[in-house]
């Protein structure tokens, strides 16, 4: 499946991020071997409130993929399949690590379907290692002092513990 001005294959790995995992980073490298370009679009209006601005979320995904030429980093608003048209891409991937993540995917992926049966989605599965990895648990995990090390990548724990330090009011 190629776009069909480019005939290039352009993909969208789309979500919130809040933060990245070496789950969806693995996910991002996989996709970066098997797609021309992959492009890593985070939400701007997510009905959650979310611990990362997007400014540091962006910051962050750029700071990890900068030696990655054919991962892209960008921002989208509205409809998901609009984005996807408008960056001539055809395939949204999407990450699957449970049979618990299955429903809301399957969801999504038809109703995007609907909306646009040019676009494909294409789950991808991470490592083993990361299957039951969350942004969320991570949140958590640090918040209530746990270790995090080899979940996420270094820079989002230097932004963890600078967010939680700031928020204490307490420099270390
Ligand atoms: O990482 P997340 O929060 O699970 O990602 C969810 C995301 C961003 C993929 C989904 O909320 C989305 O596509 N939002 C954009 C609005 C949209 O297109 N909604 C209809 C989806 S079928």
């Amino acid at each position: 499946m190629t776009s069909a001005s480019t005939g290039r294959r352009i993909a969208v790995y789309p979500g919130s991020f809040d933060p990245l995992t070496n789950g969806h980073v693995d996910i991002i490298v996989r996709g970066s071997r098997l797609f021309d370009r992959i492009i890593v679009a985070l939400l701007v209006n997510a009905d959650k409130a979310p611990l990362f601005t997007l400014a540091e979320r962006v910051e962050i995904a750029r700071e990890v993929f900068a030696s990655y030429p054919n991962v892209e980093v960008d921002t989208f608003d509205g409809l998901l399949i609009d984005y996807v048209r408008r960056r001539e891409a055809n395939v949204i991937v999407r990450g699957l690590r449970a049979i618990s993540d299955f429903e809301y995917e399957l969801q999504m992926a038809l109703m995007n379907r609907r909306l646009n049966p040019e676009a494909e989605t294409v789950f991808m599965m991470p490592a083993e290692q990361y299957t039951y990895l969350s942004s969320r648990l991570v949140k958590e995990v640090f918040a209530l002092g746990g270790t995090i090390s080899g979940l996420v990548p270094d820079t989002v724990k230097a932004h963890l513990r600078r967010k939680h330090e700031t928020k204490a009011g307490v420099r270390i």
